[in-house]
């Protein structure tokens, strides 16, 4: 049986893409069955929709400042569709522990930076302002520690002269959408995954 994963996204969705598309290929180890946004109206959701796969928004703002509240209603989300793996594809909020606890070991992520370099947000601006040489992207597990753990895959692209934060953006995120599905085909095929999906 093939795992079943989530995607969770807060906006555009192109790795959401790459990752429903490769899953749609008989050979893949993996299945893409749902993809969540903590916003509605967020293009992922249509696109996901689009490319069969439901998608579905549970919003943060009724819970107000629990955020782990917000984060068990999403849990029960994945329970019930008897999700096996997590894959945070530009979700844009932090997780508390209760969330990456959950799911350790089956929660991948992927950051535009060469980590450990520039972890958190405007990685392109900061990559180009220090004057790098070269840059690119990270997938790794969840941990506590944002934009930290055991990296899965990594691709390094070139700084060019005349770069701008658009120009090595779009670099870099052709090779989002090589690594990601990449990184989750051989994570998949080499976890063995209980009965029911999650750990407790
Ligand atoms: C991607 O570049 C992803 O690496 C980044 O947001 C973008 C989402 O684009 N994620 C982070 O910065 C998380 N720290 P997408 O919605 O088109 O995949």
């Amino acid at each position: 049986m093939k795992p079943r994963v989530a995607v969770f996204c807060s906006g555009r969705g192109s790795n959401m893409e790459a990752l429903i598309r490769a899953s749609q290929s008989a050979d893949y180890p993996a299945e893409i069955v749902l993809v969540v946004s903590n916003k509605a109206d967020v293009p992922a959701l249509e696109l996901a929709r689009k490319l069969g796969v439901k998608a579905l928004a549970v919003p943060a703002k009724p819970f107000g400042k629990d955020r782990e509240a917000h984060e068990r209603a999403i849990d029960a989300v994945l329970v019930a569709e008897k999700i096996e793996i997590v894959c945070l594809a530009g979700y844009m909020r932090l997780l508390t522990p209760y969330l990456v606890r959950r799911w350790t070991g089956r929660m991948l992520n992927i950051h535009p930076s060469l980590l450990p370099k520039y972890p958190g947000l405007d990685t392109h601006a900061r990559a180009l302002a220090a004057g790098e040489r070269k840059h690119g992207c990270t997938v790794h597990l969840v941990t506590e520690i944002m934009d930290d753990g055991p990296i899965l895959a990594q691709a390094e692209v070139p700084i060019l002269p005349g770069d701008t934060e658009e120009t090595l953006a779009a670099r870099v995120l052709e090779q989002e959408h090589r690594i990601y599905p990449e990184a989750l085909a051989a994570l998949s095929a080499r976890i063995s995954l209980p009965e029911g999906g999650a750990k407790p």
